[in-house]
């Protein structure tokens, strides 16, 4: 059996840069029904530009834990901290919107909009911005939002397909104007909930170089979780394992082993 305690706390204290975490959740709990536990403690300090990886097995939590972190579902118990504010039931409308404005999200369904232009699908990642029915449609955006989504097409190597219907674009293009609609706002944060699950094998592993160049690029703080151990071990710096709600280890990437895997997986 792994020694989990001492692992994770050597880990932490070894990578762990000292300053305020961009991520503290603290004993961190939720239930959807009040009876059974889906997270039971989760403790998870996360520093600016680290790149994580969430793993288990499904149904283990990670979307539940992705999720609870940035506010989109309520916490149970125990604490976070988001941004450094503190994120509970009571958060302010504001403080919400403030922490989803510097969060991006890619899920493994894109949601494109098919029928629309790849530049409008990334300018819709601007709704919940100040004057969002611009945010409708290219046409109607400000040319400052314009060229923001041109760079973010850019970034993911698509600006030539800008003026294209969404529908006409291969699954793993349609995945990288995903991440150009998360990248246009220009977070702080990129959640990706399995980018690369419905993606052939090579889209898939060029979605996940893409990201490790965005967070070095643009100094973003990655979460992504992943069936795909070798894209869980070889595009993050620590990689995260939960199982029966509770965090199993919390190591480098470097560090896991085929036991460590195996161990996530086993009932
Ligand atoms: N909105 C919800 N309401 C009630 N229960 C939910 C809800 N979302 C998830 N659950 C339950 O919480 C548990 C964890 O689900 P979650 O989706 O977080 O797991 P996961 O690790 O992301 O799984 P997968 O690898 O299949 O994506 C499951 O038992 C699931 O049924
Ligand atoms: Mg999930």
């Amino acid at each position: 059996m792994l020694d989990l305690v001492t692992d994770t706390a050597t880990d932490t204290a070894h990578t762990a840069p000292p300053q305020v975490p961009l991520i503290e959740a603290r004993g961190l709990c939720k239930s959807y029904d009040r009876r059974k536990m889906i997270l039971d403690g989760i403790d998870l300090e996360i520093t600016k530009g680290e790149r994580i990886a969430l793993i288990g097995s499904n149904g283990s939590g990670k979307s539940t834990l992705l999720k609870s972190l940035i506010g989109l579902h309520s916490i149970s118990g125990g604490s976070l901290r988001c941004f450094g504010d503190p994120v509970s039931a009571q958060s302010s409308r504001a403080q919400r919107l403030n922490m989803r404005r510097q969060t991006g999200f890619v899920f493994q369904k894109h949601c494109l909009v098919r029928r629309r232009s790849v530049l409008s699908n990334v300018i819709h990642g601007l709704f919940g911005e100040p004057g969002s029915w611009r945010a409708f449609s290219h046409s109607l955006a400000s040319r400052d939002w314009r060229e923001r989504a041109m760079q973010a097409l850019a970034d993911v190597d698509l600006a030539d397909k800008a003026m294209d219907r969404a529908d006409m674009l291969s699954g793993g293009q349609q995945q990288r104007v995903a991440i150009a609609r998360a990248l246009v706002r220009r977070p702080r944060l990129l959640i990706a909930d399995e980018p690369a699950a419905s993606l052939d094998p090579v889209s898939g592993q060029n979605v996940m170089n893409l990201f490790t160049q965005l967070c070095q690029t643009h100094a973003i703080t990655l979460i992504y979780t992943s069936h795909d151990m070798a894209h869980a071990v070889d595009h993050a710096d620590r990689v995260v394992a939960l199982k029966h709600g509770k965090i199993l280890f919390d190591r480098p990437a470097s560090r896991v082993t085929r036991a460590h895997l195996q161990d996530t997986f086993d009932g």
